[in-house]
């Protein structure tokens, strides 16, 4: 297909989009959302000639897998977003099966986007791209073909470069699979963007005493942070010690140093960067302001996507909320950016047993609640229980119908509930744990505006806002 043809359905497919706007119960309003199609990473994610960029992998053509395109939308304040032109279709014979995650890098007034142009070969097999375009400031963007074809000892599954400069080099982590079906993290290293050198594999299993299996470790981001190299991975799938493997699509993050010498990461332990049911491919990027941002996809490529009832109005998945990411005594947190804060409206706040309160759109923020036992329910298909040594999230399985948990161990002493109509974050003692979910029950629930409902054993004081855009 070519680029004209490509544009051309997918202007198609936007005008023959299903009923969408206050009919589709389920649209998030501060969160981005696809207006057709299914959306999954984010993207190339950068502060840009004024502006926030937020790319992002997308089939406009369909609620379904399969050759990605990069969308792209731009915001000035990280929640008013205005869809852009589609930044790169997957017209080239490097790319046939899809222009993959990548990230983006200023230099010299254009916007640098390193992508994965993903070719799937008829007979079975692949290979993999390292791709290079550039965006301008008028909006063109420009392909400037592969700058690496895929490296000797790994299995086609080589993918997603996340670009930082560092003194005169500009490095890049691609997420990999070696020919034993080890998940690695490969580093290269470049002084001029187009020749990469390959500096080693820094991190995975049975690298600098990693143990855990797992295969292909996707779209790794490496950055500095607060003193600390932060390396966050999606491992895709977990071996347990049976050798019995499971696809999990979870992410890990781990805070250590990068030895830029000896190509290697070092760091012990890494822990779940999210414990909900939908939190995928984050990606990070540091704003005109020095902020550490993120975005993930919320969602995971699992078999009940199908299931999802926003298909019915003609698109799938939404990004998190851009959350901000710090390091206290050691710890990561993930808190929303302050942005979020402005979209506060009629604030509630009280001290209460129980209560049912009104809004889709809102926040809830318990404090003190240190050894109590809460229930809050957001629908008829999304609970939470918290108790004095953990915090769940209960969910209907969209295909089974049977109730499902996701659980973090540990005493929680506040809460900071985010909710988009379909969606929940939850901020658990000030961001060092998050749990994010989405949930489509509202609609056949009885008391439709209710937005969070809880039970206390004790006493709890809250505040809540509707949050309105
Ligand atoms: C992660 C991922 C990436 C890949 C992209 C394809 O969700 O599988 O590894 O680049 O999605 O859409």
């Amino acid at each position: 297909m070519t680029d004209t043809q490509y544009f051309l359905q997918t202007i198609q497919s936007l005008l023959n989009a299903p009923k969408q706007g206050e009919h589709d119960p389920y649209r998030p309003v501060w969160h981005f959302a696809p207006r057709v199609g299914l959306l999954n990473d984010p993207n190339g994610l950068s502060f840009f000639n004024g502006e926030y960029h937020l790319f992002y992998q997308w089939n406009p053509l369909k609620c379904e897998h399969g050759a990605k395109a990069w969308g792209l939308a731009t915001s000035p304040d990280l929640i008013h977003w205005q869809h852009k032109p589609l930044a790169l279709a997957p017209t080239e014979d490097y790319e046939t099966s899809g222009c993959y995650s990548g990230s983006a890098i200023e230099v010299d007034g254009k916007l640098e986007l390193f992508y994965t142009g993903n070719v799937k070969y008829p007979q079975g097999g692949r290979t993999a791209y390292q791709c290079r375009a550039q965006l301008d400031e008028q909006g063109m963007v420009t392909k400037l073909g592969p700058v690496l074809s895929l490296p000797e000892g790994y299995s086609g599954h080589v993918r997603d470069p996340k670009v930082w400069k560092r003194g005169k080099h500009y490095y890049m982590v691609l997420g990999a699979e070696d020919l034993q079906q080890r998940g690695v993290v490969i580093l290269y290293r470049s002084t001029d963007l187009h020749q990469w050198e390959k500096c080693g594999d820094i991190y995975g299993t049975d690298i600098n005493g990693k143990q855990d299996a797992n295969f292909m470790l996707e779209c790794p981001d490496l950055f500095a942070l607060d003193g600390r190299d932060v390396m966050i991975t999606c491992p895709k799938t977990w071996i347990d010690s049976e050798g019995k493997a499971t696809e999990t699509f979870d992410v890990e993050v781990t805070l250590g140093e990068l030895d830029y010498h000896q190509a290697i990461y070092n760091a012990t332990g890494s822990r779940l960067m999210d414990h909900g049911f939908d939190f995928y491919a984050p990606q990070t990027f540091e704003d005109n302001k020095g902020r550490r941002i993120l975005f993930g996809w919320m969602g995971k490529p699992d078999e009940f996507e199908p299931y999802q009832p926003t298909i019915e109005y003609g698109w799938i998945h939404q990004m998190t909320c851009p959350r901000r990411l710090t390091i206290l005594n050691g710890e990561l947190l993930q808190q929303p950016v302050e942005e979020l804060a402005t979209l506060r409206r009629n604030p509630l706040s009280g001290t209460c047993l129980s209560t049912s309160l009104v809004g889709l759109s809102a926040e809830l923020l318990l404090q003190d609640i240190d050894g109590a036992t809460i229930a809050i329910e957001l629908s008829d298909d999304l609970s939470l229980l918290v108790t004095p040594s953990n915090i769940t999230t209960r969910r209907k399985n969209l295909k089974t119908g049977l109730w499902e948990d996701k659980a973090w161990q540990g005493k929680v002493s506040s809460l900071q509930l985010m909710r988009d109509h379909s969606c929940v974050e939850v901020f658990i003692n000030d961001g060092k744990a998050v749990m994010t979910s989405r949930f489509f029950g509202q609609a056949n629930s009885s008391e439709l505006q209710c937005g969070f409902r809880f039970e206390s054993d004790k006493a709890v004081n809250y505040q809540h806002w509707t949050l309105e855009i």
